[in-house]
């Protein structure tokens, strides 16, 4: 049966954990929807990863709704999340266009980074039928903004505004929220305050879900390796049972262990 957002819903309600991988091509995607991976993301990390950008910045949203395609074709069961690129989501009118195309190649939801000031565009796209995840903390396309890829949250008035913007955004009606590099403390109030389920990357174990980028999991950095990645190639040597593992992992709780988190 395929995931949707009922199901992640229940999952919520359940306290049952479940697992994100980002994915670009119709190849992996197949591979993650048979392991049982319950949402595909189609991140704008292919920026970095498959065009070798040292940033998001120059995706596009054409680039985005070529890889949702892809994945869709080769999907059998998980949902599609697809990102809005750089600037897409600047005014209504864009957001409404990126998501329709994005809609069109396959997704069936649509992320999106920013803070509290999402709360119209938010619920524009609701009106019309689009289901959304805020992408909130650490937002990587507002890293010239944010002065680096820096932890968010860490003192109390930058705690407090993230806590303030995802119940702003829940209320705005934001489906999923997802928090990148915060502290687990401030995850946890988070979590303990929403009702729509959290998705986390370096946010802490207190998530619903958790995702990481396909390529650093598979060991496949070249660069930095992020303090909250974790290599699940290396025990059993192949994709599928390194996609496996991760899946069992976050669904048993083992992941994120300590040294993963803030
Ligand atoms: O674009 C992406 O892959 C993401 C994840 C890092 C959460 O937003």
């Amino acid at each position: 049966m395929s995931v949707t957002l009922r199901t992640l819903q229940q999952y919520k309600t359940d306290e049952q954990k479940f697992s994100v991988l980002t994915c670009y091509d119709a190849t992996f995607a197949h591979t993650l929807s048979e392991a049982g991976i319950d949402v595909m993301l189609v991140g704008d990390t292919l920026g970095m990863i498959l065009q070798g950008h040292d940033s998001t910045l120059p995706v596009t949203v054409a680039d985005m709704a070529y890889h949702t395609a892809c994945v869709a074709r080769g999907n059998s069961a998980s949902l599609i999340m697809a990102d809005f690129p750089f600037m897409a989501g600047a005014t209504t009118e864009r957001a409404l266009e990126a998501a329709h195309e994005l809609m069109a190649a396959g997704a069936n939801m649509v992320k999106i980074e920013g803070a509290g000031w999402l709360a119209e565009t938010i619920t524009t796209l609701k009106r019309n039928g689009v289901a959304v995840c805020a992408h909130l903390g650490l937002t990587p396309q507002s890293v010239n903004a944010l002065g680096g890829f820096r932890v968010q949250g860490r003192d109390d008035d930058s705690a407090r505004s993230l806590i303030n913007d995802a119940l702003t955004l829940e209320d705005a009606g934001a489906d999923i929220i997802l928090l990148e590099c915060v502290p687990r403390a401030v995850t946890a109030r988070i979590c303990e305050q929403l009702s729509v389920p959290v998705i986390g990357i370096g946010a802490g174990p207190e998530c619903d879900g958790q995702v990481l980028v396909l390529h650093d999991m598979l060991g496949l950095n070249t660069g930095h390796v992020p303090r909250f990645v974790k290599n699940f190639m290396a025990p059993g040597g192949d994709i599928p049972s390194a996609v496996a593992a991760y899946d069992r992992a976050v669904r048993e709780g083992r992941f994120p262990e300590p040294q993963h988190c803030f």
